[in-house]
């Protein structure tokens, strides 16, 4: 990255850089908040909840766990790819400092997926609209919409089904993964607001409009996503 560039913005540069307080206090916040894959209880407490009942319908839970823990697993591969796209084309040197936390951040919520996924049994179904969902934000025109698309919009949204997932798998690896992931996805939030609001500023109408135009294109994908069960789920009626 450019760090002679940030030592210059550093320095009592020529131009005021104050506009970027906001994205440089969530890198500060994000490194704070950094943990490790080991810092799980892996072996000590379940990985997804255990039932009892017949062997069908343990195989059944078992499977709607599988399929939980699958698409995040599919969701934050997608933002690893994400997060290195915004950490190479944003021009301006603290989104560049700020982003390299958010590609380990999502790089360490794809290790822990893979590893709980793995400990629950194996990969389940995948969500193809989800892929589309990836699809669209990778191959988003400018970086407006990129920031928009994944900071400003999907990790908000994902903070509140995490946490109804962590209510549903009290004492797992899984309720704690997720509580730990909704609090990453605030900071990825917020910095993505703070970043958006500069980008803004100095966007012309064109790009302005561009940007509710992706969104209305995103909606009706992000509504059969959210509606979407896994072909075993739907066997079941559940
Ligand atoms: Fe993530
Ligand atoms: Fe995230």
């Amino acid at each position: 990255m450019a760090t002679d560039q940030l030592a210059e913005t550093a320095g009592a540069g020529a131009d005021d850089r104050s506009d970027f307080d906001g994205v440089l206090r969530f890198y500060t916040l994000a490194k704070r908040a950094e943990w490790q894959v080991r810092d799980l209880a892996w072996g000590e407490i379940p990985p997804v909840p255990q039932y009892k009942g017949s062997p069908q319908k343990l195989a059944r839970r078992n499977d709607l766990w599988r399929s939980v823990v699958t698409q995040q697993l599919q969701a934050d591969e997608i933002a690893v790819e994400m997060a290195s796209q915004l950490f190479s084309i944003a021009p301006d040197p603290e989104a560049k400092l700020y982003y390299t936390t958010l590609v380990q951040d999502e790089a360490r919520h794809t290790e822990a997926w893979l590893k709980l996924v793995a400990e629950a049994g194996g990969m389940a179904e995948r969500d193809p609209y989800l892929d589309d969902l990836g699809r669209m934000t990778l191959d988003a025109d400018t970086l407006e919409e990129k920031v928009f698309l994944m900071q400003v919009f999907y990790e908000r949204l994902i903070i509140p089904r995490f946490r109804l997932i962590a209510r549903s798998s009290r004492g797992t690896i899984l309720e704690d993964l997720c509580n730990r992931l909704a609090v990453d996805d605030g900071i990825h939030h917020g910095a993505g607001m703070a970043y958006e609001r500069v980008l803004l500023m100095h966007a012309g109408d064109r790009t302005k409009r561009k940007l509710v135009q992706a969104a209305h294109r995103m909606l009706p994908v992000f509504v059969e996503h959210s509606l979407w069960r896994p072909k075993a789920a739907r066997r079941w009626g559940t």
